[in-house]
C-alpha cells in the first residue's frame, strides 16, 4: 500500500515522489510505503490551509465542534480497526492501543465540548459607561510535529484543539508511524471537514518539518520529540518569531517510601516502566526506595519482571511489545555497557531477545539496574526503553532531591501511606505531573500535559491550557459613554 498525502481535502498520488518502507516492529513485514515529500508539497498545503482558514475562522465555534463530534463518533466506531493498525505500525500491545485510541476519542469529544466554551473573560472598565472582554482569537495555520510512541493520543491533543479554535493544520506524523495519520486523514474527510483545514504531510523532520517551521505562513510549530530535535525547533521557530509549543523527554521517577504499600508500588512500576516497552516520554525508569525497603522492592519487582510475556502484541497475552526499530534496540542496549562501566549491578534483563519467536522484530527484555548513584548516566539520560534504575535514598527529602535531580521535568510519583508527605511531596517535586500512589503513566486529556526544565518550554499539551497554544488573546473595549474617555486619566473618582 502507497500512502498519501491529504492536502486540500485531496489525496496527493505523486508517481514520481520517493518513498520509504513502514516496517511492524514485531516481525519486521512491510506495512506500507510513506512518500517523502518535499518542501514543495509543504507550501502548497500551506496555500491550501491559509485559504480555508479564512472561512473557517468564520465558522462559529460550536459548529466547528459538531465536526469534532462527528470525528470521536467515527474514531469510537473505527476504534478497533485504529487499535489494530497502531499495534501493527508501532509495536505497542493491543490493550494499550485500543488505550491510545480512546484517549483520542475522549480529546475528540472534551474539545467538541469547548466549542460552546472557549471562555475569555469579562472585566468591568474603570471608566464609566465602557466595557471590557477578552476573546480567543484563532492564530491561523499551524504545524503539528508528532512523535511515533503516541502515533494517535499526541497528533489528537494538538489538532483537535487548533480545529476548535479555528485554525487550519498541516501534519507531519512521525515517519516510523504515518498509518495512524493516514486512518485519521481518512476519517477528517469522512467527517466532512472543509477541505484545507486538515492536511496531512509525509515526510521527514529534516525536510517537511524544517519547511513548515521556516514558513513564513505557519504562525504556531507545536512538536512532540526528543529535547535535542525540540531546541533545534525552538531555535529556527525563534528565528522566525512562532509561536513554539514544545513537550520533549523525561527521566521519571517512582518514590517509593518505607511506609508503601509495596505490591501496590511494584504493580505501578512495571505498568509505567515496562507498558509501551518503555517508549513513553512518560515512562518510569527511575526508582527511588527508602533504604529500609529496597531489599523487598527489589524482590518483587524481579519475580514478577520474569513472568512478564514479550511479544507481537496483537497477541492478547502478550505484555511486553517491540521497540520501535533497530536503531532504538541498539542504543538501548548501549546504555547496559555504560551502566555497567559506572558501577551498576545488573539485576535482570540487559540483553537483545535474538532467538525464535523474537529473532524477526526488535525485542528487548525488560531490564533493571541497582545500586544506581544519581549522577550515573543511567539515572539522568533518556533510554526510552524497558529499563530501570533503582537508586537507594535514606530519608523523603533526600529522594525529593534525587527526583529532582534531572535535567528534565515530566512526570513523577511517590508510594507513601503519610498524608504530610503526599502534600509535601505533590509541592516539591519539580515536575508537570504528579502521582500520588500510582506509577508515572495514565494522564488524561482534560488536565494540562507537560513538564518543567528541559522537558518543555512553558506551554501543555490537553486540558484547557491547549487553547492556549493554538489561539492569541484579543482584549476588547466599548466605550457607550459617547464621548471621548481617557484611560488612566480620566478615572479620578
Ligand atoms: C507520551 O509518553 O508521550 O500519560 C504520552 C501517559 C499517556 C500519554 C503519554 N496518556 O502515559
Amino acid at each position: 500500500m502507497k500512502l498519501m498525502n491529504y492536502v486540500n481535502g485531496q489525496w496527493q498520488d505523486k508517481p514520481d515522489a520517493k518513498y520509504t518502507a513502514v516496517l511492524n516492529p514485531a516481525n519486521g513485514e512491510e506495512l506500507a510505503q510513506v512518500p517523502l515529500s518535499t518542501a514543495k508539497e509543504v507550501d502548497d498545503a500551506v496555500l491550501a490551509a491559509k485559504a480555508a482558514q479564512k472561512k473557517w475562522a468564520k465558522v462559529p465555534a460550536p459548529k466547528r465542534a459538531d465536526y469534532l463530534y462527528e470525528i470521536g463518533r467515527l474514531m469510537k466506531q473505527k476504534k478497533e480497526e485504529l487499535a489494530q493498525v497502531l499495534t501493527k505500525e508501532m509495536g505497542k500491545v493491543i490493550e494499550e492501543a485500543r488505550g491510545e485510541v480512546q484517549e483520542g476519542i475522549d480529546m475528540a469529544y472534551y474539545m467538541a465540548g469547548e466549542g460552546r466554551r472557549l471562555f475569555g473573560e469579562t472585566t468591568p472598565s474603570e471608566l464609566a459607561d465602557k466595557f471590557a472582554m477578552s476573546v480567543r482569537a484563532p492564530i491561523g495555520v499551524v504545524g503539528l510535529i508528532t512523535p511515533w510512541n503516541f502515533p494517535v493520543a499526541i497528533a489528537t491533543w494538538k489538532s483537535f484543539p487548533a480545529i476548535v479554535a479555528g485554525n487550519a493544520f498541516i501534519w507531519k506524523p512521525a515517519t516510523e508511524t504515518p498509518m495512524m495519520a493516514y486512518e485519521m486523514a481518512k476519517i477528517f474527510e469522512e467527517a466532512g471537514l472543509p477541505p484545507g483545514v486538515a492536511n496531512v504531510v509525509f515526510g521527514s523532520g529534516s525536510e517537511v518539518g524544517t519547511a513548515m517551521i521556516e514558513h513564513p505562513d505557519v504562525k504556531v510549530i507545536s512538536f512532540t520529540g526528543s529535547t535535542e530535535t525540540g531546541r533545534k525547533v525552538a531555535e529556527a521557530g525563534g528565528r522566525n518569531l512562532k509561536k513554539v509549543s514544545l513537550e520533549m523527554g523525561g527521566k521519571n521517577a517512582v518514590i517509593v517510601m518505607e511506609d508503601a504499600n509495596l505490591e501496590l508500588a511494584v504493580e505501578g512500576i512495571l505498568w509505567s516502566a515496562f507498558g509501551t516497552a518503555g517508549q513513553r516520554c512518560t515512562a518510569c525508569s527511575r526508582v527511588i526506595v527508602h533504604k529500609d525497603v529496597k531489599e523487598a522492592l527489589q524482590n518483587l519487582l524481579l519475580e514478577k519482571t520474569s513472568v512478564l510475556t514479550i511479544g507481537d502484541g496483537l497477541d492478547e497475552s502478550v505484555k511486553v511489545g517491540p521497540v520501535i526499530n533497530k536503531g532504538a534496540l541498539e542504543k538501548i542496549h548501549s546504555y547496559i555497557g555504560i551502566g555497567q562501566e559506572e558501577g551498576a549491578t545488573l539485576l535482570t534483563g540487559g540483553k537483545i531477545l535474538e532467538e525464535a519467536p523474537h529473532d524477526k522484530g526488535h525485542y528487548y527484555a525488560p531490564t533493571i539496574f541497582t545500586d544506581v548513584a544519581p549522577d550515573m548516566r543511567i539515572a539522568q539520560e533518556e533510554i526510552f526503553g524497558p529499563v530501570i534504575s533503582i537508586i537507594e535514598v535514606g530519608s523523603f527529602e533526600e529522594a525529593i532531591e534525587v527526583n529532582n535531580s534531572v535535567i528534565y521535568g515530566l512526570s513523577s510519583s511517590i508510594y507513601t501511606a503519610d498524608v504530610n508527605r503526599v502534600f509535601k511531596a505533590q509541592r516539591d517535586l519539580d515536575t508537570g505531573i504528579v502521582y500520588i500512589n500510582a506509577g508515572t503513566t495514565g494522564a488524561e486529556i482534560h488536565l494540562p500535559f507537560g513538564g518543567t526544565k528541559g522537558t518543555g518550554n512553558g506551554h501543555r499539551d490537553s486540558g484547557v491550557a491547549a487553547l492556549d497554544v493554538f489561539t492569541e488573546w484579543k482584549s476588547v473595549y466599548v466605550d457607550f459613554s459617547g464621548k471621548l474617555q481617557r484611560a488612566q486619566i480620566d478615572n479620578d473618582i
